[in-house]
């Protein structure tokens, strides 16, 4: 056996809570929404707090299994694009959601942490979400990161801005920028690293979803869309995740 060498650069830190089988942070893009509700002929909005019952019941089902951290991808800084009367559909459900599920994700020890900048969101929500981040930000059993307005290009220009003004006030030398420099202002630092992301609704793509922190995570994309992904279907990913090799550039 081949002692390991003095200039071995550092490896990826192994998962979190759980063991090696459970990973210890998972992220979901939780995608079509739209197109559950037109196969029923029903109105977009009704795919969306189909969508918004799915979350809760993944939200249960992740902290049963043991991860660590679930984040769920809710907005993109893109999602601006569509029309005025979605967003503001999506708007209610926030409200609504928040509301309503608050007390019992405090009950189960969910810590909520928000990715992404939900300053921009009607003053009503946001100060709503900081309600919830701050009523919540003792609990330990699991992290939920939710993303709202998130966008991971945003993200890295807004880290690289940071370290370059800290650097030009001379507080860090250029030299000292490295991978946990960069991680460190990112929105997801201090969460466990990123060891699987899944995407519903079959399109195959990250759609500016956590770039930087998915550079080894496990991909999984399902044909299922999101309004029918429940407990079993995250157990199911779960299971797939745990026959995956991962292998992080070693052998
Ligand atoms: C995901 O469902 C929810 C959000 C992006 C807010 P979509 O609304 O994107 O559903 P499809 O992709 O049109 O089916
Ligand atoms: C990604 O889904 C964003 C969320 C799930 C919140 P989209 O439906 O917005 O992604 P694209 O437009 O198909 O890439
Ligand atoms: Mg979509």
């Amino acid at each position: 056996v081949i002692g390991k060498a003095a200039n071995v650069p550092p490896q990826p830190e192994q998962s979190g809570a759980g063991g090696d089988q459970i990973p210890g942070h998972v992220a979901i893009i939780m995608d079509g929404n739209g197109r559950w509700a037109k196969a029923r002929g029903l109105p977009r909005a009704a795919g969306h707090r189909q969508g918004a019952e799915a979350a809760r019941k993944v939200i249960r089902a992740a902290g049963e299994a043991g991860v660590q951290c679930l984040t769920l991808y809710a907005f993109s800084s893109e999602n601006w694009r569509r029309p005025e009367t979605e967003i503001s559909d999506l708007m209610g459900l926030l409200r609504f959601y928040i509301g309503a599920e608050l007390n019992s994700l405090h009950k189960e020890g969910i810590r909520l942490v928000i990715l992404g900048d939900h300053k921009a969101f009607p003053a009503d929500v946001a100060k709503m979400v900081d309600g919830a981040v701050a009523r919540t930000a003792a609990n330990s059993r699991m992290t939920l990161a939710i993303a709202l307005n998130y966008g991971s290009r945003a993200e890295l220009v807004n880290a690289a801005r940071r370290l370059a003004e800290r650097a030009k006030a001379d507080e860090i030398a250029p030299a000292d920028i490295n991978d946990a420099a960069i991680e460190a202002e990112l929105d997801t630092a201090g969460l466990p690293p990123l060891d699987l992301v899944i995407r519903t609704s079959g399109e195959h793509r990250l759609s500016n979803f956590l770039l930087w922190q998915a550079a080894y995570a496990e991909l999984l994309f399902v044909d299922r869309l999101w309004p029918d992904f429940d407990g079993d279907a995250l157990r199911e990913a779960l299971s797939e995740y745990a026959g995956r090799e991962r292998r992080f550039g070693g052998r």
